[in-house]
């Protein structure tokens, strides 16, 4: 009894989608009243899933592929090329479990530590400024934290460049000529010079900690028993160094969150680290980040009566599954508390993907990013004094990805007492 796939009509959609940013997926799902359906963007059929039981279909490995997914604007910039992200099968497993691997207890305490330690010389420096532009201060700072980190020297004078080329990667893959050209630009800048220091090491010509994420890429082994390409570790280690600069994103609207709702802020103020970690859970689930991730079927099947077909392309609507009103309750309220009793699930709270991080594609920075959040909340909350002058704080829902307009300023920035 097979069903026909509730379908928006049309040649292609990716104009609207371009229009409707993180809400064109919930739109259709609303209109349709479906959380499975078709359209069209970027020239192909696509089917489309939301919520909880897609997401658990989505990330079954036996049904869907990654590889070939990925636009060539978005692997130009965002991902780059031969990295995890569009590996499949045993080789994706094994590549993940090098990112897992240094995803440790310890390894997480040491980049809370680091965070910590660049937000306290940050501090000292925005003391002493008029105003500070917190989204532009938050990529030098975590653009230092994760070169050190990962163990990839980081002089003095790249810090700006370096800082500038690894955001222009998560600004711009979404854009169209001259910025989403910018950002490809960004790219061989900084794979070139990934690859020499790769080369240098490989050579032994600098030496690095044996210990260092840097050194463990370089000299990882695949299921064959060869060392990477070393283009392949350029982009493995950028897939480290990109995304911790774009908790700045995440930090922004922690900062936000701050200041539209003070009651909150007062509970994070008494310094209990259950609420502090509800609220950072509310924030990636309430703010627009990553609106949707990709695959392709493996092969043809039936779900719920829906015919699959071999070599579709399926979206997951991560932004939508977030804010499901058959999940959440109150899905576009901000409330932490919502996470006190939450009944864990790997599908329906998916802001850095769900399912498995080993066997499937869940984002293997999701605890480091969690970590880094902690660190931050904790200082703006205490253990800094601020001023929020009047400022554009709203956020466009079709840029993305999106930050309060501002970038949030602040002013009067002190250490408390
Ligand atoms: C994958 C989001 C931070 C490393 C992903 C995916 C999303 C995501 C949506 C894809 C899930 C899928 O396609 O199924 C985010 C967001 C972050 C963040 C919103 C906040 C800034 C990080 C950090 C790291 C990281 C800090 C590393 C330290 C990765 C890697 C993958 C990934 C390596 C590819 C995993 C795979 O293909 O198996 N992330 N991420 N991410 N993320 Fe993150």
């Amino acid at each position: 009894n097979e069903k026909a796939l509730p379908k928006e009509e049309g040649v292609d959609h990716t104009l609207s989608l371009l229009k409707e940013g993180y809400l064109f997926l919930a739109n259709r799902r609303n209109t349709l009243n479906s959380k499975v359906f078709e359209t069209r963007v970027l020239g192909k059929k696509a089917i489309c899933l939301s919520g909880k039981e897609a997401a658990e279909l989505f990330y079954d490995n036996k049904k869907f592929l990654r590889h070939g997914v990925v636009p060539e604007r978005v692997i130009q910039t965002l991902f780059g090329k031969g990295g995890v992200q569009g590996l499949d099968g045993e080789e994706h497993t094994h590549r993940k479990k090098m990112f897992m691997s240094v995803m440790t207890k310890e390894r997480l305490q040491q980049l809370a530590d680091i965070t910590g330690q660049q937000f306290a010389m940050a501090v000292d420096k925005w003391r002493s400024q008029e105003q500070v532009v917190l989204f532009e201060e938050m990529q030098l700072l975590l653009t230092k934290v994760a070169c050190e980190w990962a163990g990839v020297p980081l002089s003095k004078d790249q810090i700006q460049k370096l800082s500038k080329d690894l955001t222009s990667l998560f600004e711009t893959p979404a854009a169209v000529g001259p910025r989403n050209w910018g950002g490809r630009m960004s790219r061989n800048r900084i794979e070139k010079s990934l690859i020499e220091l790769v080369e240098a090491i490989r050579e032994e010509k600098v030496t690095v900690s044996a210990d260092s994420i840097l050194s463990i890429f370089a000299t990882h082994r695949d299921l064959d028993n060869h060392l990477l390409d070393k283009h392949v570790v350029a982009v493995e280690i950028l897939n480290i160094l990109r995304p911790i600069v774009a908790v700045s994103i995440f930090v922004n609207f922690l900062a936000l969150a701050l200041h539209n709702y003070p009651e909150d802020r007062k509970k994070l103020e008494t310094g209990d680290p259950a609420y502090a970690q509800m609220f950072i859970q509310e924030v990636r689930r309430f703010y627009p980040f990553f609106p949707f991730t990709g695959a392709t079927t493996k092969e043809s099947f039936t779900w719920k009566g829906y015919d699959f077909e071999e070599g579709t392309l399926t979206l997951l609507d991560l932004y939508g599954t977030n804010h499901d009103p058959d999940e959440w309750e109150n899905p576009d309220k901000f409330l932490p508390e919502r996470f006190k009793d939450w009944k864990e699930s790997p599908f329906s709270f998916i802001p850095q993907g769900g399912g498995d991080f080993v066997m499937g594609h869940r984002c293997a920075g999701e605890w480091a990013t969690v970590e880094i959040l902690k660190v931050c909340l904790d200082y703006l909350v205490n253990k800094l004094t601020y001023t929020m002058p009047p400022q554009d704080l709203s956020y466009s829902m079709s840029d993305i990805p999106s930050i309060p307009k501002s970038k949030i300023i602040l002013t009067n920035v002190e250490p408390k007492k």
